[in-house]
């Protein structure tokens, strides 16, 4: 059944893609204004706790070649055990690690239009070895987590994730937002499309660093989006959740 925005603009997608078209006509007028440069990163005022990454110690597999030739989507988890906290710092650091400076720019592994980073990283945490269960933000400035909600959030994230069962499995699940400002300030409404690509750019980052260790990462692209935004406290309007992904231990191979 057609939703009621969908009835009032039949092709909302195809509207989009058109509406945000680069053409010589929509560039001819295109200014910037420098003063209201948005903030690269996000901190919160008062979080409930700051804890430090360890320095990524990464290890594994390194051939590119095999890594790309075995990487899956996987679901299955072993559910007791708990994730290194030194592997997810390997994980944080190849999906958002800051690796280079160039004036007030620091640029990360993974690629960003114009360099402006609108993605958040937050991490629904169940079970790493020294955190606490909770709902985490990743500051790549000061390489720590936020802790912003203690608990286990997996069950709710799961039904909002419309019962997909893999994040309860999960030691840890990837949630990447929007911060629309950050986009829109040079792109307008095209920025809306960028969110997207950079958020491909990083969970690729995730799946390839993921595989290296020999952990499971699934990306999930299925979700109630008010009931994860309601979840990690976004309006929706200024930052909005995109895309997630489970990481979990992987589940010993059943004989086929
Ligand atoms: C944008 C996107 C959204 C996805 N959403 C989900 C999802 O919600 N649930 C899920 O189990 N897999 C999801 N996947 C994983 C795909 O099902 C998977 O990539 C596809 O079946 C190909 O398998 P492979 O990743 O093992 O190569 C998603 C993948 C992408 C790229």
């Amino acid at each position: 059944m057609l939703t009621k925005k969908e009835k009032e603009i039949p092709d909302i997608g195809l509207t989009f893609q058109n509406e945000t078209k680069y053409t010589p006509a929509t560039l001819a007028n295109f200014m910037l204004n420098w003063g209201s440069i948005p903030e690269t990163f996000k901190e919160y005022p008062n979080p409930l706790a700051r804890i430090s990454l360890p320095e990524p110690k990464a290890g594994g597999e390194t051939n590119l070649w095999k890594l790309l030739l075995r990487r899956r989507s996987r679901r299955e988890y072993t559910v007791r055990k708990s994730l290194k906290l030194n592997d997810l710092s390997v994980l944080v650091w190849a999906t958002q690690g800051l690796t280079a400076q160039f004036g007030d720019t620091f640029f990360r592994t993974a690629p960003s239009a114009g360099g402006l980073y609108p993605v958040e990283t937050y991490l629904c945490i169940r079970a790493v070895d020294g955190l606490k269960e909770g709902i985490y933000h990743f500051r790549p400035g000061d390489y720590d987590l936020e802790l912003l909600k203690e608990g286990d959030f997996s069950e709710e994230l799961t039904e909002a994730a419309l019962q997909q069962t893999v994040i309860l499995g999960a030691q840890a699940t990837f949630i990447w937002s929007a911060v629309i400002g950050r986009g829109s300030w040079k792109y307008r409404q095209r920025a809306y499309r960028y969110f997207y690509l950079d958020a491909g750019h990083i969970a690729q980052n995730l799946y390839l660093a993921g595989e290296a260790l020999g952990l499971g990462v699934c990306a999930i692209g299925a979700f109630y989006d008010d009931d994860v935004n309601r979840i990690l406290d976004f309006d929706g309007t200024e930052e909005t959740v995109i895309y997630m992904a489970t990481v979990g231990i992987r589940a010993p191979q059943k004989p086929a």
